[in-house]
């Protein structure tokens, strides 16, 4: 049985201190047994922050995020731990509470826009509408107008006449940018990304990056993106989190983890990469696989694939620990690591 203490992460008492994920578990029960999707996921957002989150597939960044906006059906989804915003418990909110702060102060992106816009219905009425439902009271004729001036803001040329278009009519680039008009409606204080760009073309992803960064700067809500592009990453976010196997391996400012990681799976991650060729870096694949979910191995998760391994990591499941101002690491070995 795998240990799966947590490095609990107590929240800090800290006003812009938006949210708080302490200690989440997301496992789901399967015919193949219980897949541990999330095993002790602990971090603290700050408005304004900008936070990257890397890792292989599978390493529980969509479903850790999913947990914290409510969009796991449980069953078949186990979920534990806190996930605070502000003062409160998203966990343990009532229903109406809970849906007044997911959409509403805490938003998300996905990757398929086309696919989450209702081809029946015009631009306008969906952005309109579901600002409607967020604000009641607010007539059609001021929601259209929200909708408008949405849609300037994301830069979507003659928003006025566009305003009334149907999804068909927009590219994959334009439907992104009304996908982040609608979670940017209610003036979120977090807003999460999950792999925003991935379906677009180089050119327009970098448009809809440095459209979330100008956002995130002009309105001092926080940005959490997902992204297997350390080029992006380390354009965009100021901090990182890596993930192996449900939990954060290695934290810290975006520009030293990616020039000197304190965590093997990062140096994994970033090896061969010249900075030269940073700029649209897909995650280099490592040897050997991500762990099998339903038996995660015992002490450092990553150790089978580790090449500095030593006894104590078969045993011993490595703390998330301070390694060197703002920098954690989950190794035994993390400051030799750092160290070169
Ligand atoms: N409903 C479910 N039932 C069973 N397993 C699930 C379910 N949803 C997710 N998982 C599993 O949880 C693990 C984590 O998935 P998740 O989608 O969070 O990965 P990810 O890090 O976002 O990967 P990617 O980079 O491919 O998007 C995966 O092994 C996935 O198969
Ligand atoms: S704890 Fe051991 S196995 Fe895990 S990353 Fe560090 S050196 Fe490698
Ligand atoms: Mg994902």
């Amino acid at each position: 049985m795998a240990d799966l203490t947590p490095p609990v992460v107590e929240p800090q008492a800290d006003d812009t201190q938006v949210l708080a994920v302490s200690d989440l578990r997301v496992s789901f029960q399967t015919p193949h047994g219980i897949v541990n999707a999330v095993n002790g996921l602990s971090y603290t957002i700050r408005r304004g922050d900008a936070v990257g989150i890397l890792g292989e597939s599978g390493s529980g960044k969509s479903v850790g995020v999913g947990a914290v906006m409510g969009l796991l059906d449980s069953p078949p989804a186990r979920i534990e731990g806190q996930v605070r915003y502000r003062d409160t418990d998203l966990m343990t909110a009532s229903p109406a509470e809970a849906r007044g702060i997911r959409g509403d102060r805490i938003s998300i992106v996905f990757q398929d826009a086309a696919a989450a816009l209702n081809p029946g219905l015009s631009i306008g009425y969906q952005i309109s509408e579901m600002y409607r439902v967020h604000r009641p009271g607010t007539s059609r004729t001021d929601a259209l107008n929200k909708a408008v001036s949405l849609l300037d803001q994301v830069k979507i040329p003659s928003a006025r006449q566009r305003v009334h278009s149907y999804a068909h009519e927009f590219s994959g680039g334009m439907s992104q940018r009304v996908m982040i008009a609608m979670a940017i409606a209610l003036e979120p204080d977090v807003l999460i990304a999950d792999e925003p760009t991935t379906a677009l073309d180089v050119t327009v992803q970098a448009q809809i990056m440095q459209l979330l960064d100008e956002l995130r700067q002009t309105t001092g809500m926080a940005l959490i993106l997902i992204t297997h592009d350390i080029g992006v990453v380390a354009e965009t976010t100021e901090r990182i989190m890596v993930m192996y196997a449900g939990r954060v391996v290695e934290s810290g400012p975006t520009e030293d983890v990616v020039s000197r990681p304190s965590h093997p799976y990062t140096v994994g991650l970033m090896d061969s990469i010249p900075r030269a060729r940073l700029k649209h870096s897909k995650l280099r694949t490592i040897e050997g696989s991500p762990p099998v979910l339903t038996a995660i191995p015992n002490g450092c998760a990553f150790h089978p694939r580790c090449s500095r391994r030593q006894a104590i990591c078969s045993q011993d499941m490595p703390e998330l620990q301070s390694v060197a101002p703002e920098r954690m690491s989950a190794c035994h070995f993390a400051a030799e690591v750092l160290g070169g």
